[in-house]
């Protein structure tokens, strides 16, 4: 039955959501579309995690992952007050949204539209944008949208480096006021890693918050942590998802200005992180010589892939992630991408006009990593 009317606000109807990666069943395939990380959790985090389903499901989960955020302040040489825990990283990047941005009243970045709405709001532009490079991780505009900010996609160069103070100022199109800035890095999709220091230099330029998202800053040379101790307008977002294996556990946390993680622990679920996941999330920290094995198994899968394709003719990027951006040779990259998938094997294609040449391949075990350049070989002929 068809509702008559609607009942759903303008903005949730033009929405245009998020879209994640497939998570097909089929049998035997070799999934590299999501970024997950091919080794299971260490045995302690499995036992810990099995060792907590009991009776004890029937209570509430600690209300601000207390032992976790203990945990990760030792970690990272810094107060429990530092630290805000979420389900999963997604979830903190939409709460920086509804703390730190006051909505356009619009669905697009359609200047005159916010014009319109915001004058009735009394916001400035500047107050009410989301601003981000692009191609970045895709989730950020559609936060944007979902609270009706405006969107400021200024594009990073051609290689995907970041441009400098100096060419942002010339662009004329960054916005040094814009209440929140989005700055994945290491980049996704295309891999490459950023220095601190420009990354210091880009925080220091802007007047508003800024979140550096360090999904996959394990598998980097570099991380920014110390600016978001150090510095009061900067957060620093990680997971355990990619690294830690733990995607299913839906575990992120952001590092920063006890301020500014006051205001983020004022609008979350009072129990956001479920108790399972602080659990499994804890016994992680207990084990992280076990990760640092996996991440070193990564890397030198990821550097031998990236050698093979480059043999057959890829155009492939220099990756500081768990995943390459490849351009392939010989057919577009949406006909590799099926068939690939024909021999079952799943990357990941975004129809974006600056990636969509490319293939994003999660890297995998060594094995799914042979098998990837056998398939590559039949397909090429
Ligand atoms: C750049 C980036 N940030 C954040 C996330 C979200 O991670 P989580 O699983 O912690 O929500 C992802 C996941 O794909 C990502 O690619």
């Amino acid at each position: 039955m068809k509702l008559q009317g609607s009942l759903i606000r303008p903005l949730v109807r033009e929405l245009h959501a998020y879209v994640p990666g497939e998570q097909p069943k089929i049998k035997g395939l070799i999934k590299l579309n999501t970024n997950e990380n091919p080794y299971p959790p260490a045995p302690k985090v499995l036992r810990a995690v099995k060792a907590a389903v009991d009776g004890r499901l029937r209570l509430y989960p600690n209300p601000t992952a207390e032992r976790l955020r203990e945990k990760l302040a030792r970690l990272h040489g810094g107060a429990p007050d530092h630290i805000i825990v979420g389900n999963g990283s997604d979830e903190l990047l939409a709460l920086a949204v509804r703390g730190f941005v006051e909505p356009a009243g619009a669905p697009s970045s359609n200047a005159a539209s916010f014009r319109k709405a915001s004058s009735k709001a009394g916001a400035s532009r500047s107050n009410c944008t989301v601003q981000y490079f692009t191609p970045s991780y895709s989730l950020y505009p559609v936060l944007a949208d979902i609270h009706g900010a405006a969107k400021n996609a200024v594009p990073l160069k051609p290689d995907f480096s970041l441009p400098s103070g100096a060419e942002l100022k010339r662009g004329k199109l960054w916005d040094f006021d814009a209440a929140l800035t989005l700055v994945t890095t290491p980049n996704a999709p295309s891999g490459r890693g950023y220095s601190t220091k420009e990354l210091a230099t880009l925080c220091r330029a802007q007047r508003g918050v800024v979140v550096l998202d360090e999904a996959y800053v394990d598998f980097a040379n570099e991380n920014a942590l110390e600016l978001a101790l150090n510095h009061p307008r900067v957060l620093v977002a990680r997971t355990f998802s990619k690294a830690y294996s733990l995607c299913f556990q839906r575990v992120g946390y952001f590092v920063g200005h006890p301020e500014l993680i006051a205001a983020l622990h004022k609008i979350r679920d009072s129990y956001n992180v479920n108790g399972l996941g602080q659990i499994a999330a804890e016994a992680t920290l207990d084990d992280l010589p076990y990760y640092r094995v996996n991440f070193q198994k990564i890397i030198a899968t990821r550097e031998k892939l990236s050698r093979e394709l480059t043999k057959l003719g890829f155009r492939v990027l220099p990756s500081q992630t768990n995943f390459i951006l490849a351009k392939p040779p010989l057919f577009p990259a949406n006909e590799w991408l099926q068939k690939l998938r024909d021999r079952k094997i799943l990357v990941r294609w975004f129809s974006a006009p600056e990636v969509s040449d490319y293939l994003r391949i999660t890297i995998g075990t060594k094995a799914e990593a042979e098998a990837m350049i056998g398939a590559v070989k039949k397909i090429a002929g």
